[in-house]
């Protein structure tokens, strides 16, 4: 089996963590420095990390998360956001390929304007399923790293999003999108994995 298949097949949701256990910043920044490498579209980069490891501020993302046990365990909780206004940064990632002369001046104004009138004339509804869409594929592949570096995780929408908002601060422009809880899984209380389908059940080839 390849590290990348063990890494699939050994990432769980895990049900409780082990307590009093810190997670080394390396660890962290080794994390997301791969993790910019993850695909979004137009390379607008809309995901957000907001790392939560204080004591008191976890109690309080644990009250408005319906008192999941697994946040006063956890090491850190990590709530993903997507940026609804990604698409507003376009020129400040792309003036760094103009310059480098991968886009000319034409080619840089174009992706600009295709960059533009997609998420202004698509509107609201697009640009919210954007943050979502991208933000989902880069916290997937932010529990595939941290398993990679020895750490599990659970993915988790069952919190107050408001309340979450409120508590981090976080700006109008982003939808949080996930929570994700970081440690060490205590396997004392893991569950059998649930039953997943068969692929033809969820595959179809045209
Ligand atoms: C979008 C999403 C939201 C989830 N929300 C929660 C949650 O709020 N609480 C929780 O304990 N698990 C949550 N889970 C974990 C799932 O229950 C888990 O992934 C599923 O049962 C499959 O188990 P496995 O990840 O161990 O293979 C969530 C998973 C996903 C993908």
């Amino acid at each position: 089996m390849t590290d990348f298949l063990k890494i699939v097949r050994d990432r769980r949701s895990a049900n409780k963590f082990i307590e009093n256990i810190n997670i080394p910043r390396k660890d962290f920044h080794e994390i997301f420095e791969e993790l910019t490498l993850a695909p979004s579209a137009f390379n607008l980069q809309h995901a957000r990390y907001y790392v939560i490891e204080d004591k008191e501020l976890t109690d309080k993302v644990y009250e408005a998360s319906f008192k999941q046990y697994k946040i006063k365990t956890a090491s850190a909780t990590i709530v993903i956001t997507g940026d609804k206004k990604a698409h507003l940064n376009a020129s400040e990632i792309y003036e760094g390929s103009k310059m480098l002369g991968i886009l000319d001046k034409t080619e840089y104004n174009m992706m600009l304007d295709i960059i533009n009138n997609l998420y202004e004339g698509w509107g609201e509804s697009f640009q919210h399923d954007e943050a979502i869409r991208n933000a989902s594929l880069s916290a997937m592949l932010f529990m595939l790293l941290a398993k990679n570096k020895g750490w599990d995780t659970c993915p988790m929408i069952y919190f107050e999003k408001d309340k979450i908002r409120e508590l981090l601060n976080i700006s109008d422009n982003e939808v949080p999108v996930l929570m994700v809880t970081m440690g060490k899984m205590d396997k004392s209380s893991s569950k059998i994995r649930g039953a997943r389908k068969t692929t033809s059940e969820f595959v179809k080839f045209y």
